[in-house]
Parts: structure tokens; C-alpha cells; sequence
């Protein structure tokens, strides 16, 4: 199963996802392309490191969208890559209808919450400032519908009475570390 992983930032599950495997735990799936939005991504390095391509695709004309130009662009490049699954790991553009059909069922995102409860940014911020007491993280189907497609799995984190909102990151960041690479590996074996 061949990925691509979309990110715009350190990188941190990518890492994850990359370290299992190597590790040999990743199932059927092999990671054979990386690129960022934003050509000082920390997600760039890992290219480098385990020996694979990561580039930065321009995006433009849209800041927080994937849209037209950029779209097409990304489209391009991605089909080229002949994915099997499509991993979005911190990719902080919303996906407009082009690129969602032409790789329709074979995207998938991570969101730091508990979804359906806090879709959209800061989700982290938004689950601690409301004061929940259980949060977490999702994998999930990408849809039109931002943050709004089908689940595959969840893992739940507990909010304790002495979390500040960066112990809280650290927790989730944990668990989303756990759950993706285990997501991608059970996806891997079955028939896409
Ligand atoms: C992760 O926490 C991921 O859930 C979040 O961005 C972070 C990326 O971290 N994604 C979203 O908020 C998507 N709406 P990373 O670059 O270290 O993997």
C-alpha cells in the first residue's frame, strides 16, 4: 500500500508513522512521498532521515484552502505518486471538492479531538478551555464535510484537574503517535 503524507507542520506523526515502519509494524503499508504546504516545515527533515522524497508543493493562490491552481497542482503530483492511501498528518488546509473525488475513500486525517466534539482549530485548546473531562484523538475518512467523515478509530485521553493546556498537548500528541500508525497498518491489510 503505497502513502503519501500531507503536512504542514513539525512533523511529528509523520515521525511516528515512519518509525513503526521501520520498525517492520506498518502492515502492508510503505510511505513513498512527503510534501508540505509550507517550504519551512518541519516535516520536510524527515525526507532526509529515512531516506525518502519530501517536497514542498506550492499551494497558492489560497491560505487556508486547497483550491484552484494549488489544487491542480497537488492533483498532479499526488497521482504521480500512485497512492493507495492518502495521510493527512497535520495538513492545515481545507480539501475542496476536486481533490476529494478524484481520491475518494483513500484519504484519511487526524484530528486531536474526540470527534465530533471539536472540529476546526485549536481543538486541543477548545476541549481544555471547555473543560471536559475525556478527550483525545481521531482518524477519520475525509469528506467534504470538514472534520465531518466517517471514523475509523479513536483513543480517549483524560483531562486531570492539574493539566495545563501544553501537558494536555503532550497527552494527545501521544496518543495520536499510537493511534495513526495503527490505523495505516490495519487499513494495509485490507483490500482498498
Ligand atoms: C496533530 O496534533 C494533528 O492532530 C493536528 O495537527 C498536529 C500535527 O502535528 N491536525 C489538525 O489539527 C487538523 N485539523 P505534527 O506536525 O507534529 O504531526
Amino acid at each position: 500500500m503505497r502513502i503519501v503524507i500531507l503536512g504542514s507542520g513539525r512533523g511529528s506523526n509523520a515521525e511516528a508513522i515512519l518509525q513503526v515502519q521501520q520498525a517492520g509494524k506498518l502492515g502492508r503499508g510503505r510511505v513513498v512521498q512527503i510534501f508540505s504546504d509550507r517550504p519551512d516545515a518541519g516535516i520536510l527533515a524527515l525526507g532526509p532521515r529515512f531516506g525518502l522524497p519530501a517536497d514542498f508543493l506550492d499551494p497558492s493562490p489560497f491560505k487556508t484552502k486547497l483550491d484552484g491552481e494549488g489544487e491542480q497542482h497537488y492533483i498532479a503530483a499526488i497521482t504521480a505518486c500512485k497512492p493507495d492511501l492518502i495521510v493527512l498528518a497535520g495538513f492545515m488546509r481545507v480539501l475542496k471538492l476536486p481533490f476529494v473525488s478524484r481520491f475518494e475513500g483513500k484519504i484519511i486525517n487526524l484530528h486531536p479531538s474526540l470527534l465530533p466534539s471539536f472540529p476546526g482549530l485549536d481543538a486541543i485548546g477548545q476541549a481544555f478551555r471547555r473543560g471536559v473531562k475525556i478527550t483525545g484523538c481521531t482518524v477519520h475518512y475525509v469528506t467534504l464535510d470538514v472534520d465531518g467523515g466517517p471514523i475509523i478509530d479513536q483513543e480517549p485521553v483524560r483531562i486531570e484537574d492539574d493539566d495545563t493546556v501544553e501537558s494536555l498537548a503532550e497527552k494527545v500528541h501521544a496518543a495520536e503517535h499510537a493511534l495513526l500508525p495503527s490505523v495505516i497498518a490495519r487499513l494495509s491489510e485490507k483490500p482498498l
